[in-house]
């Protein structure tokens, strides 16, 4: 298994650390391996991604068995390198947190059960939170000045697509999601159609740099509806028959020019979506995007450029926006502050986690 991304920064143990918040994070939802030492929601002190993406490459997405036996051999160095980089032991951890959903079952289930036995043997309280809430928390990592509530955040990744209008971490509503695909995975999808490697995003924002994204006009996915929803499906499809109408072998440039139209058109239709939801709540204090797809260079930019007057975030580095276990020791904190006791209750490890559990109303 490849490590993607290796962070450490130790702890400082000049302060005391009884009754500090330092959490240890699992993250094992999809392809990836993840462990992370979080202080008070923020503050990183290691955070370790192993991934077994490129024996996906070929496949054109992730093989889920193939996924999950990769993640047994790698959990325990994984979880050993995050306590290592740290500097930490068990016995500076006050509680430990795992995601418990959603996401490919054997993934979840190494997360979860590796979780559970550590959690028994060093007796210590374990927390399991839902992927999304770790993805919406992901904004705080490394931040100085805390965010200002309510927020209006889009959270797009390859598994999905919603936006959220919060009043508190854990608090809010779901104001549409949706209704196909997720945007990471139509990303993933366009990238396939193009020949070109996954995870798409990265791959098709790269072919785009040499391209024209007027070069392809692709309608406005619910243009005249007037629901806060998504839909995907329709873009790819235009992309697959537009695809099959040009010569047989494509030219780079048109790789390029068919990879900048459908990146430009899958972001105005995130953005669009934004701008109604904005206007709906324009109380909102800032914008915020998270997930996988908030990686997306193009898509920042529209959306700042959408809304000059609003402060606009996005998770502090890359490997915050993609799968980690830092937004997961994030959350944590965030549970155990909103949620006191109940934070710590039982919970199941289930792959189709409703998403009205991540945040409630
Ligand atoms: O959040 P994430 O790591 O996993 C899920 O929870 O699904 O998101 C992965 C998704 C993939 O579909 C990938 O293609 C997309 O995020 N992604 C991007 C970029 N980097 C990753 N999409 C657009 N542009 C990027 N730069
Ligand atoms: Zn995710």
């Amino acid at each position: 298994m490849l490590i993607l991304y290796q962070y450490g920064n130790e702890i400082d143990t000049n302060r005391a650390m009884r009754g500090r918040n330092i959490i240890l994070a699992i993250e094992t939802s999809c392809d990836e391996t993840a462990a992370a030492v979080v202080e008070d929601g923020h503050i990183v002190h290691s955070s370790i991604i192993a991934s077994s993406r490129l024996a996906f490459e070929r496949s054109g997405g992730v093989i889920p068995e193939h996924a999950a036996r990769a993640q047994i051999a790698s959990i325990q160095p994984v979880i050993e390198q995050a306590l290592g980089t740290a500097k930490c032991s068990s016995k500076d951890i006050k509680a430990l947190a795992v995601t418990r959903g959603p996401g490919l079952l054997g993934s979840l289930l190494v997360g979860t059960v590796t979780a559970r036995t550590l959690a028994s043997i060093w007796q210590k309280p374990l927390i399991g939170v839902h992927h999304t809430l770790g993805h919406l928390s992901s904004t705080w990592l490394d931040s100085e000045e805390a965010p200002q509530f309510p927020i209006l955040t889009l959270s797009a990744s390859g598994g999905h697509s919603d936006l959220w209008f919060r009043t508190a971490h854990t608090e809010g509503t779901l104001l549409g999601s949706t209704r196909d695909d997720a945007a990471g995975e139509a990303f993933d999808k366009g990238a396939h159609l193009l020949g070109l490697p996954y995870p798409g995003g990265p791959s098709i924002a790269k072919a785009a740099e040499n391209g024209d994204e007027t070069a392809f006009p692709f309608p406005l996915p619910l243009g005249h509806d007037d629901t806060l929803d998504f839909s995907f499906a329709g873009l790819k499809t235009a992309l697959k028959y537009t695809i099959r109408d040009l010569a047989k072998d494509l030219s780079s440039l048109q790789i390029a020019s068919l990879a900048a139209s459908y990146q430009h058109s899958l972001c105005r239709h995130l953005v669009d979506k934004l701008t109604r939801a904005i206007h709906r709540h324009p109380h909102s204090k800032e914008i915020h995007l998270v997930g996988g797809v908030s990686a997306n260079l193009h898509l920042r930019s529209l959306v700042t450029e959408a809304f000059p007057d609003r402060i606009v975030r996005w998770p502090k580095i890359i490997s915050y926006c993609t799968d980690n276990a830092a937004m997961i020791g994030a959350a944590a904190f965030f549970l155990m502050q909103e949620k006191g006791d109940a934070a710590f209750q039982t919970f199941s490890t289930e792959a189709s986690l409703p998403l009205g559990e991540a945040v409630h109303s």
